[in-house]
């Protein structure tokens, strides 16, 4: 399917908000990797992103709707830059590569960098974000019922 990611901005605040609060209440589990998720933990989220120092990655459609989304955070620890990824796809618009695509649009940012680990975790049962995982070359190590996924990327030449 052709749908082309591009980089959001400030203006596209209620976009995200709109497509984080269409998720259902189990889809938001796995994503936000908390119990239950109401509306104003969303809200606040979407509230606090930093567009300045934060990547906002997404699909539009020509409705002006968002139904893919990647989130990378940025972050230093024991003086090494990691980016945190995360991300979401409408239900009606998944199984079609499109966070596969988002993945691959976010490594190509942190690479573009480089001297990054990105990183990103997931519930062992979310087979879906697993394989997004794997397709970007992260590794996958348990910690009980999470995966966290790491791939470090090399310095940019
Ligand atoms: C996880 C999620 C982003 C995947 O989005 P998507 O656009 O459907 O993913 P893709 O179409 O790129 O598929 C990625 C892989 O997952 C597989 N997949 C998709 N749905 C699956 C399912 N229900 N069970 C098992 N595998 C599944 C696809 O076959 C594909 O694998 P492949 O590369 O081997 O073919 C989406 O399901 C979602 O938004 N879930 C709710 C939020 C969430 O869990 N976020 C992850 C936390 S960071």
């Amino acid at each position: 399917m052709h749908a082309n990611v591009i980089p959001l901005q400030a203006t596209d605040r209620p976009r995200i908000e709109a497509h984080l609060l269409r998720l259902s209440a189990a889809d938001r589990s796995l994503r936000f990797a908390a119990g239950v998720v109401p509306d104003d933990m969303v809200r606040r989220y979407v509230a606090s992103i930093d567009f300045g120092r934060q990547v906002l990655l997404g699909y539009v459609s020509l409705r002006g709707e968002l139904f893919g989304f990647a989130h990378g955070c940025p972050f230093v620890h024991a003086g090494r830059p990691y980016l945190e990824v995360a991300f979401s796809v409408d239900a009606a618009w998944r199984g079609h590569g499109l966070a596969r695509r988002l993945m691959d649009a976010m490594l190509g940012h942190a690479a573009a960098h480089g001297g990054i680990t990105v990183i990103g975790r997931c519930a062992t049962r979310n087979r879906a974000m697993r394989r997004v995982f794997e397709h970007g070359g992260l590794a996958l190590q348990r910690d009980e019922d999470e995966f966290e996924a790491r791939r470090e990327l090399a310095c940019a030449a």
